[in-house]
Order: structure tokens, then sequence, then C-alpha cells
């Protein structure tokens, strides 16, 4: 955890804006002190007498209101913090902060600003992935802002599901400490620095009724693993994980998803990278309409059906030829029998560059254990790793994904 810093949350108008009072109850725990800024449609939520009485400061709104001039300034207001953080980012603030506004004390110190940004987008998906949002997005990362979220799943609207959830506290947190630690900084250096690398891992979760789901036994280490690595060696590292129970390396952009179909999403949103490393568990099957209510079971009720239809391959979408395909797409293969002839299809069948094949066979130990014993199928190649920990076994496939993207560099010119 960070030492203690000023931080200024900037709460905009939805209706997440509720889960800023627990993050300011959470940072202050930490030892950091909070002052906020309040959009005027953010007093549709919450109110600043609460939000002031938590992080023990006058909420600021007016960019004209004198008062607040006189004491602070907008100027200083943008300056004297460690971090702004703006949570929920609606699409019209994002807006405004795209395009530079500055009409209102959010936007002012926004603009004012020469210290690190980070914002938590929460919006219906469908304004979310409208292109005038996603411009903008591009835009304000371009412009140096730093992105958390937004998470994919249930919306306040029933019905509505998909990207644009506000992420929850500890997320927040997370990445806030993450911004904040000196150590994990933006690196200039290592072998991936400048990289972008996406990992997905651990199983989905696809739900039969609101209690209920199908899994599978990943425990999401080795693609945990891969994410350390990854940026160990420099690279900006987005992890997108299934449901585990794992703390997320230092320093690493973490997305949870539940189903297939959201990690899919997550992937789509999180491209464009130079390498993706598929070590998710996905489910292959879905059910076809999961029960809107928990299916009861009842005295001579025969035992539910489950129909079953097939879910999106994520290595397979990401893999098709096009402008969004990373440098570098990686596969698992885990196989109880066959490994290898198994990969060997796996490579080509999905477009993947290398496959990472195993053996899952209960008498392995390899799911849920700490060991690893993998063999690296490529176009023309083979090689058998002996057993090592899974650690090492991320350390040496990215240090030779890093290699093999440091050698493409040189041919091309
Ligand atoms: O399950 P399967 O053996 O086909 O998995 C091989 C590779 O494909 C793994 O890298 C896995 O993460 C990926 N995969 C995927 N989406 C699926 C199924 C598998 O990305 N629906």
């Amino acid at each position: 955890m960070s030492s203690a810093k000023r931080i200024l949350l900037i709460i905009g108008g939805g209706i997440a804006a509720y889960k800023c009072l627990e993050l300011i109850r959470r940072l202050r725990d930490c030892g950091h002190a909070v002052r906020a800024v309040m959009t005027k449609a953010a007093h549709q939520f919450v109110t600043p007498l609460s939000v002031g009485a938590l992080t023990n400061e006058r909420v600021l709104t007016d960019l004209f209101d004198l008062d607040d001039e006189r004491e602070i300034g907008h100027i200083r207001l943008a300056r004297d913090h460690d971090l702004i953080l703006v949570a929920p980012a609606t699409a019209d603030l994002l807006a405004r902060m795209a395009g530079g506004h500055a009409d209102d004390l959010a936007t002012a110190v926004l603009l004012a600003t020469d210290k690190p940004v980070l914002v938590a987008p929460a919006m219906n998906p469908a304004m979310w992935l409208n292109p005038a949002t996603q411009r903008n997005v591009a835009q304000l990362k371009a412009d140096g802002i730093r992105f958390v979220g937004p998470g994919v799943g249930e919306m306040a609207e029933r019905g509505e599901a998909g990207p644009g959830r506000l992420v929850e506290v500890p997320e927040l947190i997370e990445a806030i400490e993450n911004l904040l630690a000196p150590e994990t900084e933006t690196q200039t250096t290592g072998d991936l620095a400048g990289r972008h690398v996406i990992v997905t891992s651990g199983p989905t979760h696809e739900p039969i009724d609101p209690v209920r789901y199908l899994a599978n036994r990943s425990s999401g280490k080795q693609g945990f693993e891969l994410a350390a690595a990854a940026r160990e060696l420099g690279a900006r590292v987005t992890l997108i994980t299934g449901p585990v129970s794992l703390s997320p390396p230092q320093g690493v952009d973490v997305v949870r998803v539940k189903t297939a179909a959201e990690m899919l999403e997550a992937v789509q949103a999180a491209l464009p990278a130079d390498i993706a490393v598929f070590a998710a568990a996905v489910a292959d099957w879905r059910i076809e309409t999961p029960n809107v209510e928990k299916i009861k079971k009842g005295d001579g009720k025969s035992a539910p059906t489950l129909r079953l239809t097939e879910n999106p391959d994520i290595l397979k979408t990401v893999a098709q030829p096009g402008s969004m395909r990373p440098r570098l797409v990686i596969g698992f293969a885990a196989e109880t029998e066959d490994v290898l002839g198994y990969a060997k299809k796996k490579l080509k069948s999905k477009r993947a560059d290398w496959i990472i094949a195993n053996d899952v066979s209960p008498a392995t130990g390899i799911m849920g254990g700490e060991n690893n014993t993998v063999h690296v199928v490529t176009a023309g190649t083979v090689e058998s790793w002996p057993e090592m920990s899974k650690a090492k076994v991320a350390r040496k496939i990215m240090m030779r994904a890093a290699e093999h993207l440091h050698a493409k560099r040189t041919a091309a010119e």
C-alpha cells in the first residue's frame, strides 16, 4: 500500500455514485485524505452532506462559488492533490473531458491539473459502446488519462447487461494504489516496456439460474503468474479473469468477469494489444436459456433437463487475421489424453501462433497445483519443458514472447 496521499474525488451524476460513500471510507481507512467535488447531476444521486461527513471536508460544486475560489481556487485544487479520481464518470462527463470543457468546477479542475487522473466509467452498455463514447475514451487514453473498468455484468436497469458497471470498491482501491505506488509507475525499461499484454485467466461461470452455475476446476494461478511476469518485464497488462480467489499482481489492470460472453466482450474492449495469452479455462458450453428464478424441486417432479449451447471461442475470435489481431497470440491446451496431438490441431484450427499444452489428468495435480509441465507447440516446433513452478513457466513464456516480438521488429527493419 502507498503512504498517505491526497486524493481529489470527482463524483459524476450516475446511479453508481452511492458506491463513492464506501470508497471514501475505505480510502480514509488506508490513511488517505479525500476531498470531493460533485457535479450538479451528482446531487441527484448522493447528497453533499453525506459525502462531506465522510470526507470531513466541505464538498465543492460550483466554479463561481467565490468563497471556494478565495479559499483555495480551482487551480490550487487541481494541483494540491496526488491523484484525481473521477467516479462514476458518465458518458457526458467523459465527452466534456475529451472536449477540454471547463464550464463547471469538475471539468475546470480536470483541465488545470498536472496530476495523474484515473477515470472509472459507469453508464448503460449502449452508451459505453456508442462510437462517440469510444472516440472520447480513445482520446482521453491518448491524453494519458488512466481508466479502471467499466466492469461487465448486470446493470441497475432490470434486463440490461454488458460493459458499463462501475468497478467495485476493492478494484477501485487497487487501481488507485497501483497509480500511487512509485514502484509501479509506468516502466520505461524491461523487455516488454511499451507493450500491452492481455491475459485471460480462471474459469468461467455459466448460470443455470440465479443461484447455480456450470464451472470447472481452474484456479487461475497460471494466468495470474503470466500477468505478473509480463508486468515484471515492463508491459502494461490487462488481466481478464473469471471468478477466482487470488489477489491480482501489483500494477496490473484487472477486469473481473463471470461468463464466457462477458470475457469475450472484455477482451475486445481491451484491444489493441501486442500479445494476448489465453490461459482461461473457458466453459465450452452455457445453458441456452438460464432460468430467471431459482429452479425448484418438487414431489414427483422429474429432474430438469439442461439444454446447452456452445460458447464463443475467444481465442479463435481474436486470432482471426485483421487489424486488431495482436502480433503474438498464445493459447493453452489443457488435455487429459493425446496432449500433443490435440495441441497441434488447436494451433491450426484456432490460428494461434503458439499453444502451451499440458496434461491436466487428476494424477498430474496441475489443476489448482503450484507446478506445471508444458510443451510449447508452434507451427514447426514442439519443445517440452521439465516440470517447474507456474511462476517460472510464466516468466519463460513471457521472456520468449519478448524475444519473438523483438526478432519480428528487427526483421521488419
Ligand atoms: O477449451 P480448449 O481446449 O479449446 O481451449 C484452448 C484454448 O482456447 C485456451 O487457450 C482457451 O483459453 C481458449 N478458449 C477460448 N474460448 C473458448 C474456449 C477456449 O478462448 N470458448
